[in-house]
């Protein structure tokens, strides 16, 4: 493995449109700051980099919807989501922003190079245009019935649906997100990256090189780059961005994810001078933390745009989260269904570390996970308080007892003392281990286990009942003790930073650094010790109904918001009703379609044939429990290609008023292929 001499820790830039939750914690920005907090105890040239995401489409219909500027909405988010980071010690060493200058001069400078080395393709092409408002519909200003599953709200760049990717010109009766009106095709011109040029060589780099890349992100890569790469527009036609810097290019901004990524380069720049040797020297470490609908465009995108460019360097790894669901839905800012960073933090002040422990030992790191108060609590319980305070406070309370808060000598040791001061080694390695291959959930498991040792040690040794008949022999049992506390301090800071930083103090050690871990004279006999002070405290069931019970009433207003059912349809006659040809099936097999989140390719037999249909049920059935399962289809549809897969015919579903999908499905068991009727 290559020594680096300097690490670049990057993480995905929010989005200024909105608060920040746990979604976001869990996924991105607990995992980096682990990662850059260990780094940094190691005495590494590290830099951790973030900012807000201010351009794009998501931030102008916020403000269109509120009635404000965008840079009103950004100024307000970016404030607040600053402040969420810091006030969770989530230590970035810059927090910038991509509406300041140095980050307009970095974007169009990076653009106007490509331009200049002849790297984008030139075009011109029809695309929509809101004759009423007066503009192009670029991403989400359109909206249409999706070709893939039916839905009839897809965005122009996205089917929540059914989670594929699409462009305006694909979507079924398109209509602007402005106006409402019906929009119509006009000529403009737009600068393209090649993307099919570099395919060969992303092709090498990652499927290649990158092997050791996490199984989530190799696969989605590997997905994209087996359809085949196309050349993507980085321009787009809005007035909120950076503009294109050539001429002719008057009202052109450059794509929200062409001057993104930028960022993480115009916040080095603000940060430091030195800022080339971060982005250009090959000893740099770059890694993109990230969450998993970013991975296509830190992978792919930015590595084709950095290439281009020709004198930076390239990420050596990017570990993406799936995603977190809370309490069992998907987490959501337009429903609400969120837990906001700055509300946790008015109902459980000072208890930010709480809240890092569980979403890390619950991070969505391979699939995605769900959070629950209920876990949260006996986290804090049964982990927090029960293995690590109580280990802690034990240690601390029996030395201010027994020895005034003194550090004894370590006299004779025996065989048992012996076993545990070599294991205190060991986790040191583990824990590294699994850091350096961003694996914090385990990371986080075994520093938990060396707390879960210095219990057991004390509950073998018994030193309250020894103190009685052998004194001296006491001293060596909490001179380890204090041994393994000390360890704990250090191994257990990039995890839980403001409760190791108050443990430190308590044990009055001068600095955590991470070649200390691992020894076993920490703290030497003589040295002084404070008071006990308990780290953690238990969460009581009332708090949590209160969460819980904040939840049911979102839900409740959000049934209520939505509790206009779809409105009757027009007539049809029964002819037009036979003209359907609705009927039961089975499920033979299941399993997801590459590169989307929602379809599931289905094998079905119909009582007919057995066939193929692709469905965007993903998010609602895990493909191994609906195999044998009895349904509805429509068996007639018209065939339809969904990425690349003949699908003939459409399963039933149910759609609640929150838009979950059920299956349709005979109150009893008959054959296949039975009329419905
Ligand atoms: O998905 C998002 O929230 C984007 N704003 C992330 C951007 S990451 C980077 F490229 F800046
Ligand atoms: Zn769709």
């Amino acid at each position: 493995m290559k020594n680096f001499k300097r690490y670049l820790v990057t993480s995905a830039l929010p989005y200024a449109n909105g608060p920040i939750h746990i979604g976001h914690l869990a996924g991105v920005y607990i995992p980096s700051d682990i990662y850059t907090r260990y780094l940094r105890m190691k005495g590494a040239d590290v830099i951790s980099i973030c900012g807000s995401d201010e351009h794009g489409v998501p931030i102008t219909l916020k403000a269109r919807k509120e009635g404000v500027s965008p840079q009103e909405i950004v100024d307000r988010y970016h404030t607040m989501n600053k402040k969420a980071f810091e006030d969770f010690g989530i230590a970035f060493d810059i927090y910038s922003r991509t509406s300041n200058k140095v980050h307009y001069e970095t974007a169009s400078g990076f653009f106007k190079t490509l331009y200049d080395k002849g790297e984008f393709i030139e075009k011109t092409s029809e695309q929509y245009y809101d004759e009423e408002a007066g503009c192009f519909l670029a991403d989400r200003y359109i909206m249409g019935t999706c070709p893939h599953c039916g839905n009839e709200n897809a965005y122009g760049d996205q089917c929540e649906k059914c989670g594929t990717s699409l462009s305006p010109n694909e979507l079924i009766n398109p209509h602007s997100t402005i106006s409402g009106s019906k929009p119509v095709l006009r000529d403009t011109l737009h600068w393209y990256l090649p993307l099919d040029k570099y395919e060969p060589w992303l092709k090498k780099w990652i499927l290649e090189d990158h092997k050791e890349w996490k199984v989530n992100v190799y696969g989605q890569c590997k997905s994209w780059l087996d359809q085949g790469l196309q050349p993507r527009a980085v321009s787009r036609d809005l007035d909120w961005g950076v503009p294109v810097p050539v001429e002719g290019a008057k009202g052109k901004v450059l794509y929200v994810w062409f001057d993104a990524p930028i960022g993480y380069i115009s916040a080095t720049k603000e940060l430091t001078p030195d800022w080339e040797k971060y982005w250009k020297d090959k000893d740099t470490k770059m890694v993109h933390f990230i969450g998993k609908d970013n991975i296509v465009f830190h992978c792919i995108i930015f590595p084709a745009m950095l290439r281009a460019e020709g004198s930076y360097i390239l990420p050596e790894n990017v570990p993406a989260n799936e995603f977190l669901n809370l309490e069992n839905d998907k987490i959501s800012t337009s429903r609400n269904w969120a837990v906001w960073l700055h509300e946790y933090l008015e109902d459980f002040p000072n208890k930010q570390d709480v809240l890092r422990y569980s979403l890390c030992a619950n991070a969505p790191e391979t699939k995605d996970n769900d959070f629950t108060w209920k876990d949260f609590q006996a986290r804090n319980n049964n982990e927090l308080v029960a293995i690590l305070g109580n280990f802690v406070n034990r240690t601390l309370v029996l030395t201010n007892n027994y020895y005034g808060g003194r550090v004894t000598e370590r006299g004779k040791t025996d065989s048992n003392d012996e076993s545990v001061l070599n294991e205190i080694m060991r986790f040191k390695e583990n824990v590294e281990t699994c850091l350096e291959t961003f694996r914090f959930r385990e990371a986080l498991k075994e520093a938990m286990n060396l707390a879960r040792l210095g219990n057991k040690y004390l509950a073998d040794t018994e030193p309250w009942k020894v103190i009685k008949s052998d004194p001296e022999r006491v001293k060596t049992i909490m001179n380890i003790a204090l041994q393994i506390t000390a360890n704990l301090t250090i191994i257990c800071e990039p995890f839980l930073p403001f409760s190791m930083e108050k443990l430190r103090i308590l044990i009055n050690l001068n600095e955590l650094k991470w070649e200390n871990a691992g020894k076993q004279n920490l703290l030497p006999p003589g040295h002084m010790i404070n008071k006990a002070e308990l780290l953690f405290d238990k969460i009581e069931d009332e708090e949590i109904t209160r969460q819980i019970n904040k939840l049911l009433a979102t839900k409740k207003t959000n049934e209520e918001n939505n509790s206009k059912t779809t409105p009757g349809k027009e007539p049809v006659t029964f002819d037009d009703f036979t003209k359907i040809d609705i009927r039961t099936a089975t499920i033979l097999e299941a399993e997801k379609v590459p590169k989307t989140t929602k379809l599931l390719k289905l094998r079905i037999d119909t009582g007919i044939d057995i066939r193929t249909i692709v469905s965007g049920i993903a998010e609602y059935y895990e493909p191994e429990s609906i195999v044998g399962k009895q349904i509805s289809i429509v068996a007639n549809l018209e065939p339809r290609k969904i990425k690349g897969i003949e699908s003939k015919g459409m399963i039933l579903m149910a759609e609640d008023k929150n838009g979950k999908l059920v299956m349709v499905a005979p109150a009893e068991m008959v054959s296949n292929g039975s009329m419905i009727k």
